[in-house]
């Protein structure tokens, strides 16, 4: 369907196939017209009647918050429309990485490249001046981007919604950083999520910083807004997109060929930072070809197959 659940309601339902699809790894957007938004208990009767008159087996729901809210409510109208009673799967993509279920969400990591080129670029042209850089980043209630663009970027300070602000964690920032240009500091970095704060804003706290600069350097605010969003997926997220959309396609299948209606959602999670003791490390080593025997990545040998060799089908 083209437009998302609102588009589905309206029926405008769309016949997809390989050669449609051609090159859309490798842009940005969303070619299928995805949008936020909130469905009307008229437009879920709607839903009920385009799944009927399509013979739709089974959703693949790709999107952020608002996608997987929608997909709570057609699950909620189970009980009224049997035609809902059909297996759905949501699939991660939001830059805010902010759904359950996965440590990464598709577009992220886009996203992430862009404000780290963004604050490379303010960065450049700070030349020797004492200045300080507020840079409000998107992510919503989520501070995966600030924290990981603060990261990246080498920042001073991540103002994040997770911890808040409050005035005197604040002025201890401030002092830390006013005592780093005091002893020779040329550039300061500051993120801040675009609700670290329930109270406070970047302008606020940028007079704050300005405030208590004490005149050891001075402040400029930097809002990046949507050049954070678009641009060609990066390749972590063209791999990423690839493995959750082929494995939800293959749970949609098992799940309609099963008589199941399964509601899911998918996401990849990883163990963290791991220790292994030496020994160990260099057991699991192929010496021969000097590389682990077992590599992670080579799970998507198959993918590749796949993606590379389809089966010709129709589709406009
Ligand atoms: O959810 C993605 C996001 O880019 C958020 O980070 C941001 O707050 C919001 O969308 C902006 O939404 P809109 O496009 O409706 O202004």
């Amino acid at each position: 369907m083209r437009y998302g659940f609102g588009g589905l309601a309206r029926g405008d339902v769309w016949d997809l196939g390989w050669m449609d699809v051609q090159n859309w790894i490798s842009m940005g957007g969303s070619e299928l017209g995805a949008i936020r938004h909130e469905l009307t208990e008229e437009e879920i009767s709607q839903i009920a009647a385009q799944v009927k008159q399509w013979n739709i087996r089974g959703f693949i729901a790709v999107g952020g918050i608002a996608t997987y809210k929608q997909v709570a409510k057609l699950v909620a109208a189970r009980e009224r429309y049997r035609e809902l009673r059909i297996p759905m799967i949501c699939v991660p993509a939001t830059i805010d990485n902010n759904l359950p279920g996965t440590e990464t969400t598709i577009g992220a990591d886009t996203a992430l490249n862009n404000i780290v080129e963004a604050i490379d670029k303010i960065k450049d042209t700070a030349g020797a001046a004492h200045r300080a850089f507020i840079i409000e980043v998107m992510g919503r209630r989520c501070g995966y981007l600030g924290l990981a663009a603060g990261i990246a970027s080498g920042a001073e300070m991540e103002l994040l919604p997770e911890d808040g602000i409050t005035l005197d964690a604040l002025r201890r920032d401030i002092d830390i950083l006013r005592r780093g240009f005091q002893a020779g500091k040329k550039l300061g970095i500051v993120i801040m999520s675009e609700e670290a704060s329930l109270h406070y804003d970047t302008d606020f706290v940028r007079r704050i910083m300005e405030a208590e600069a004490d005149g050891a350097f001075d402040v400029r605010p930097s809002i990046l807004g949507y050049l954070q969003r678009g641009g060609a997926p990066t390749a972590f997220d063209r791999i990423q997109g690839s493995r959750l959309g082929a494995r939800a396609a293959q749970q949609i299948m098992a799940d309609i060929a099963a008589g199941r209606a399964d509601v899911s959602v998918i996401g990849i999670l990883q163990r963290g930072v791991v220790i292994t003791p030496f020994s160990e490390a260099m057991e699991i080593m192929d010496w021969e070809n000097e590389r682990p025997r077992e590599q992670a990545f080579m799970q998507w040998r198959r993918l590749a197959d796949t993606l590379a060799k389809p089966e010709p089908s129709g589709g406009k």
